[in-house]
């Protein structure tokens, strides 16, 4: 991807990473970008760089505007080394005047890189910088995604370059969102804020508020991973402000794993139960989804089903996996219960109960455990507890 420019004299200068697969845990499974951006003022400032594999990609294009060694700042809005990977290597060719982070930034570089002789300028919410025509306004957005992290605004270009926030791990060939399927664009964005953010959701909420106070005119949010907000940038506003505000719609995510079918039997009854009181829900078996694809459903979902036979006493380890996930990203607002089938001892529900109550999901039923193959009976007993989910999912 060659250089391209975003608004009047400020170019993409980032890498398409077409490969990635896992980010973390994430399942990338469309890749991703890390997006760099060159302003061509009078003080040339390069805002990010990129993860340090892409480092010839992203010279090659700041090579199509201008000679590397001209750039005069770095501004590093966040340490993470997706976006400072290459920061060494740039500081070596460049030599800029100046850097520019944040009180948190200035520890994460140095903690990172052990830099001698940076020449680290530190800047905190309402510092600016002249870049010469134009002027760079500062906003430190803690959590989001780390510490570190803030956002640079450019009021002549109303141009907010929002660092992870905002992102979505999408590779394409497009740099904008008007330009891509606005669905699947969306989809990629929750997926991001799921998997991501949704920990930091009372981070979100601070900052969009401070947002509104400072009555930021914004026409296009570039983000430092995927397409930028061109068209209706404040519809990625909107979405953060629901999903921080964990806002839920009638629906249900089935998560289960089997191992001679019972539970899955389990499973297919309760969602026929769901779809008695009419709520939409989706069945995800943790044979064929990936834990960060299921993230993604709960995000929006009220209620949340886990299922799991016994094994050794426990649960069977891919539950125990998206459990942990989910708990360390605190999920908000969910009404749910456990159920699953065991052979002798059946401590599955158990401990998939005990889970759910750490993390906060009001448990509308104690739980169903079965015995080997589940009857008539005993699977018309998760039809009921999918009708009594349905129902708490209702209201
Ligand atoms: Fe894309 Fe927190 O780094």
């Amino acid at each position: 991807m060659g250089a391209l420019e975003i608004k009047e004299n400020i170019h993409w200068v980032g890498a398409v990473d077409w490969n990635i697969r896992d980010f973390h845990g994430y399942s990338t499974y469309k890749g991703t970008t890390y997006n760099a951006f060159l302003a061509m003022d009078e003080k040339i400032t390069l805002f990010d760089t990129v993860k340090k594999p892409f480092l010839q990609e992203m010279l090659h294009n700041i090579k199509q505007l201008t000679d590397p060694a001209r750039i005069d700042y770095i501004v590093v809005n966040h340490v993470e080394l997706d976006h400072s990977g290459c920061l060494p290597e740039m500081v070596e060719l460049i030599k800029p005047a100046k850097i520019f982070c944040s009180p948190m930034g200035e520890k994460a570089i140095q903690s990172h890189f052990h830099p001698r002789g940076w020449p680290l300028e530190v800047v905190k919410s309402g510092d600016t910088l002249s870049l010469g025509k134009k002027t760079v306004h500062f906003l430190e957005t803690r959590m989001l995604h780390w510490p570190d992290s803030m956002f640079s605004y450019i009021p002549a270009d109303k141009l907010l370059i929002s660092s992870d926030a905002f992102g979505q791990h999408w590779s394409t060939s497009e740099r904008f969102n008007d330009e891509v399927d606005e669905a699947e664009l969306l989809s990629h964005a929750a997926k991001y804020y799921a998997n991501i953010l949704m920990i930091f959701s009372p981070n979100v909420q601070k900052l969009l508020q401070t947002v509104r106070e400072m009555k930021l005119d914004i026409d296009m949010i570039a983000p430092d991973h995927g397409l930028i907000w061109r068209k209706n940038p404040q519809q990625i506003i909107d979405a953060y402000a629901r999903w921080s505000n964990a806002e839920t719609r009638e629906k249900a995510v089935v998560v289960y794993d089997t191992m001679w079918q019972s539970t899955a039997k389990m499973a297919r009854a309760i969602c026929q139960g769901l779809q008695r009181e009419g709520v939409s829900f989706k069945v995800m078996d943790l044979k064929v989804n990936h834990r960060s694809d299921i993230i993604t459903e709960i995000l929006d979902a009220k209620g949340v089903l886990f299922g799991s036979p016994t094994l050794n006493n426990g649960m069977l380890p891919t539950m125990a996996d998206v459990l942990t996930y989910l708990k360390g990203l605190r999920p908000k607002n969910k009404v749910g219960a456990a159920f699953g089938s065991f052979g002798w001892s059946g401590e599955a529900v158990k401990h998939i109960t005990g889970f759910m109550e750490e993390m906060g999901i009001e448990l509308v039923d104690p739980g169903i455990k079965i015995k080997n193959v589940p009857t008539h009976e005993d699977l018309q007993q998760c039809f009921e507890l999918g009708v009594k989910v349905g129902r708490a999912i209702k209201g």
